[in-house]
């Protein structure tokens, strides 16, 4: 099902509740790690690791040989909270377990969210390895009726009806954009909209062109469900695209969408987006 209320308040109160009493640490930022940037949690000092099989409640990672583990530590010397391994739609969790991080984080006293993630570039502007602020997203799963907040509202969290139209936060978005020009990347940097598809297929030629006439800038397969609930429940939130690959849009093109160009573009700019999230974080 994806109906969220399969999860109950106390589910999440007692995951926050273990966390709190195995760490004295006390994280005001939640960092979620996109598909080949999760070596950003290695960078944390002081680190209080919990793979997710211990976490009580926590959905557990299917995926062999990924990293998935909650990482507690400091980072320019701010307390984080940092997701190693995400859950997907595509892989079969639904939707309440995708985003079930988001609540606990809340329910620990974090009050940022700080999401990455691969995306392909719908915006004929961008180039592979550009790194794009989301600026706002497209929801198209919620079009199809998967948005994480369907089904009972616990006040606890939210209201039932959230405001969508200032998801993202504008002054961290400027401060992600001062730092990376100071760290001499303003030549990559891009700012757009975000739309998520529920994957795992990449997208038809045909489905690239719409969503370009519908004012996508990049395609991606995760973070708004999680960045919906984070909203909803008051976090600020920044999120950040790297643009892996770049969509086809002709029908003579021989370039073909692929999870090793995502990969390989990733491990080029991992350093870049490591060291722009560290820089942000010691802003804030
Ligand atoms: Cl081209 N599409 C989607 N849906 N997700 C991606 C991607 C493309 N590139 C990286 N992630």
């Amino acid at each position: 099902s994806s109906n969220p209320s399969s999860y109950k308040y106390e589910d999440y109160r007692e995951t926050a509740d273990w966390l709190l009493s195995h760490t004295e640490q006390r994280p005001k930022i939640a960092i979620i790690c996109g598909s080949g940037l999760g070596g950003l949690a290695d960078l944390l000092d002081n680190k209080t690791v919990f793979p997710y099989k211990d976490i009580p409640h926590f959905p557990n990672s299917t995926v062999q040989g990924h990293v998935s583990q909650l990482v507690f530590g400091e980072l320019q010397g701010k307390h984080c909270v940092c997701m190693q391994g995400r859950f997907h739609f595509y892989e079969g969790y639904d939707i309440a377990m995708v985003t079930y991080p988001v609540r606990v984080f809340f329910l620990l006293g974090v009050e940022t969210l700080i999401i990455t993630n691969a995306a392909g570039g719908l915006n004929p502007n961008f180039k592979v390895g550009d790194i794009m602020l989301i600026k706002d997203h497209i929801n198209m799963p919620g079009f199809a009726g998967h948005n994480p907040l369907c089904g009972h509202n616990d006040e606890r969290f939210g209201v039932r009806f959230p405001c969508m139209s200032d998801a993202y936060d504008k002054d961290l978005s400027s401060l992600a954009k001062e730092t990376a020009e100071e760290q001499g990347c303003s030549s990559f940097i891009q700012q757009g909209v975000y739309c998520m598809l529920a994957g795992p297929t990449f997208e038809t030629i045909a489905e690239c062109r719409a969503l370009q006439k519908l004012g996508a800038d990049a395609v991606g397969m995760s973070t708004v469900p999680e960045v919906v609930v984070a909203r909803h429940c008051g976090l600020r939130v920044f999120g950040l695209s790297l643009i892996t690959n770049k969509v086809v849009t002709d029908y003579n093109s021989q370039e073909k969408a692929n999870h090793d160009e995502v990969l390989e573009t990733t491990g080029m700019r991992t350093q870049d987006l490591q060291r722009m999230v560290s820089n942000l974080l010691a802003k804030m």
